[in-house]
This record gives C-alpha cells, sequence and structure tokens, in this order.
C-alpha cells in the first residue's frame, strides 16, 4: 500500500516559504498537527487506524490475541471523530477527499458508522479469545475501510 505523507508543510525562515514534503510513511512517531488542520488531523487519525490495523494482525499471527484489544478499541475511538473532521468543503490539493462526501453525506456518515460497529465487535470478539472469529471479524473491519475508501477517497495517482 502507497502510504504518503502528505499535508504537512513547513515555513522554511528566511522567506523561502512553503516546504511540502511527501515521503512514505514508516511508522515513525509525527507530532500532532494543529488541531484546527481538520484535513492534516485526518491524515493523522487515518494513519493511526492503519498502524492499529496492521499491529493488530501482527499480534493474531503471533497468537497474542488479547493484547490486540486496545488496538481495536482504539479504532472503535477513532471512528467517532471522523464525521467531525470532515467539514462541507475541506479539501486541499493533497487531500484525497472526494466530493461525492458532502454530496452523498448520509451515506458518508453511514460509512463511519460501519466502522464503529464492526471495530467494536472486534472488542468483542477479541474478548471472546477465538482466533478464527477474531481473523473473520479483522476482515469485516478491512471491508469497512475499503467500503468507504472506494466510494469517498480518490485512489493513489501512480508514481
Ligand atoms: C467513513 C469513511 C472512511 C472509513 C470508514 C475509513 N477511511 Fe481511511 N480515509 C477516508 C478518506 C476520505 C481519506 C482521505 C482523506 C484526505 O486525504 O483528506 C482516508 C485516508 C486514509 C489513509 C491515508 C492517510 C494519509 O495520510 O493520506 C489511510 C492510511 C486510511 N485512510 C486507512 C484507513 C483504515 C485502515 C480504515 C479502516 C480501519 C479506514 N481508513 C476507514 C475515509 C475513510
Amino acid at each position: 500500500m502507497k502510504r504518503v505523507l502528505v499535508g504537512m508543510a513547513l515555513v522554511v525562515a528566511g522567506g523561502l516559504g512553503m516546504v511540502s514534503f511527501s515521503g512514505a510513511h514508516d511508522g515513525k512517531p509525527m507530532p500532532l498537527p494543529d488541531t484546527k488542520d481538520v484535513i492534516a488531523m485526518r491524515h493523522y487519525l487515518m494513519e493511526n487506524v492503519g498502524d492499529n490495523m496492521k499491529e493488530m494482525g501482527e499480534k493474531l499471527k503471533a497468537g497474542k490475541i488479547a493484547e490486540a484489544k486496545v488496538n481495536a478499541q482504539a479504532i472503535t475511538l477513532h471512528s467517532l471523530r471522523v464525521v467531525e473532521l470532515f467539514p462541507k468543503g475541506s479539501t486541499s490539493e493533497t487531500s484525497k477527499a472526494k466530493e461525492e462526501i458532502w454530496q452523498k453525506w448520509d451515506e458518508f456518515v453511514k460509512s463511519t458508522d460501519t466502522l464503529k460497529t464492526e471495530a467494536d465487535r472486534l472488542v468483542m470478539a477479541i474478548g471472546g479469545g477465538k482466533a478464527d472469529e477474531v481473523g473473520a471479524q479483522m476482515k469485516k473491519v478491512g471491508g469497512s475501510c475499503k467500503g468507504c475508501h472506494d466510494s469517498f477517497r480518490k485512489p493513489d495517482e501512480k508514481k
């Protein structure tokens, strides 16, 4: 999966103006962006959701089911914030948010709700401790990511 760090800009002293960075996301910690910058915030949040999915997958592979609970819970909590990070018309050159988000707002909101429901079910499945059920539910969570991305996120441009 190509992950591009977008929306990061730095004002360089000396009047060079804005320099934007783009590079592969390698899981290195980043400082929390300005919380008023919704586009930077949602990138930060989505990256964290992605990191949680990845870590959860690794824990499941290693048979550490109970340890995946915090990751599933983090995704549930993040899902609650998605709506507020997409105020009407909040796009930019670096944002992959599609106009359809605001044209089909109810559908978009429902997508965030599906993520919440599936992630919450994952928390419960982890509590149950059965690897096959956890694996199946994780796939459903992944499906809810894809469902929203397919409708509301612009595809990666080819390198
Ligand atoms: C309700 C819709 C929705 C759901 C559900 C959703 N996403 Fe996203 N995601 C988006 C949108 C829209 C963008 C593009 C935002 C932008 O560029 O402004 C995005 C961007 C991303 C990015 C790229 C962030 C960046 O730095 O550019 C990652 C990674 C990501 N999502 C992972 C996930 C994962 C993993 C899940 C499921 C666990 C998920 N998303 C669920 C809508 C969603």
